[in-house]
């Protein structure tokens, strides 16, 4: 079956099961669940019940696509997402994605974990992303072209819109939310990076370094998606002094920044 046909199947099924026309899609990050429980009127499917879906195989990822409504939005979200290390292609990690497009969202908000690599961050702290380096060796949109999804070669020179941008920055003054602008730099993982790797990704203008959401934001501008990305720093990485990373403190990081997280996330959709 061709990626098109997967994608109307896995809309198709999911349309069945929910009321409304989505207008925004979010994809939750390791330890950044807890977002669904804020979602009213909610219609949670689990992934292994979507045509096409693969499961998520990560600790602190349950795998439920939820749909429902958030500050006067219908959203769609994605409680747990894929990632590249657990051995899925990249077509089908920016599966749901193409769904969501489908479904008709028109707003994609991506939330992952991320270690820093600029020194001035703080864990728990929330960088909104302003642009890319794909370091994962893979392309989402490597293989048949299709023009059904999109053009042959997007273009990714503002596939961070930047309104979006300038609105979740305003939202964070007003809300004291302390956060930073910067670039994410995407690896495959899943081991850590050395301490070479990281004095190398710092070097090449790098301030978060993490295992997920280039592939996505990559689909998202090929879907026409207007995107937003925020990464929250889960642990800082210096690499004159590495210190081993705790998976638990990746979690626990992450958890304390989802109050603010979810304030900035329910701040755009009230205003766009
Ligand atoms: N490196 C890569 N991915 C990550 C990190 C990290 O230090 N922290 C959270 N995700």
């Amino acid at each position: 079956m061709e990626l098109y046909d997967v994608v109307v199947r896995a809309a198709e099924f999911i349309g069945s099961q929910v009321k409304g026309k989505p207008e925004a899609g979010i994809i939750l990050g390791t330890g950044l669940g807890n977002l669904t429980d804020k979602i009213v009127d909610e219609i949670r499917i689990p992934y292994d019940l979507i045509p096409g879906f693969r499961v998520s195989t990560v600790q602190g990822h349950t795998g439920h696509l939820v749909v429902g409504s958030l500050a006067g939005k219908i959203v769609v979200v994605m409680e747990g997402r894929l990632h590249y290390y657990e051995g899925f292609s990249l077509a089908e990690v920016t599966l749901p994605v193409r769904v969501m497009r489908h479904l008709g969202a028109e707003l994609l908000i991506i939330n992952s974990a991320a270690g820093g690599l600029n020194p001035l961050f703080r864990p728990s702290e929330i960088m909104i992303v302003t642009d890319h380096i794909n370091f994962q060796g893979d392309n989402p949109l490597r293989g048949v072209s299709d023009e059904r999804l999109g053009q042959r070669f997007p273009d990714l020179s503002q596939a961070y819109d930047r309104d979006l941008i300038k609105l979740a920055g305003k939202l964070a003054v007003e809300g004291k939310i302390p956060i930073h602008y910067g670039i994410y730099v995407g690896v495959s993982g899943p081991s850590l990076e050395t301490p070479a790797e990281t004095r190398m990704l710092r070097q090449w203008g790098a301030d978060a370094v993490g295992m997920s959401t280039v592939p996505e934001v990559i689909v998202a501008a090929q879907e026409g998606l207007r995107t937003l990305v925020m990464a929250v720093i889960t642990n800082v990485n210096l690499p004159d002094c590495m210190a081993p990373i705790s998976i638990q403190d990746v979690m626990d990081n992450a958890s304390k920044a989802e109050n603010n997280l979810f304030s900035i996330v329910q701040g755009v959709l009230t205003n766009t």
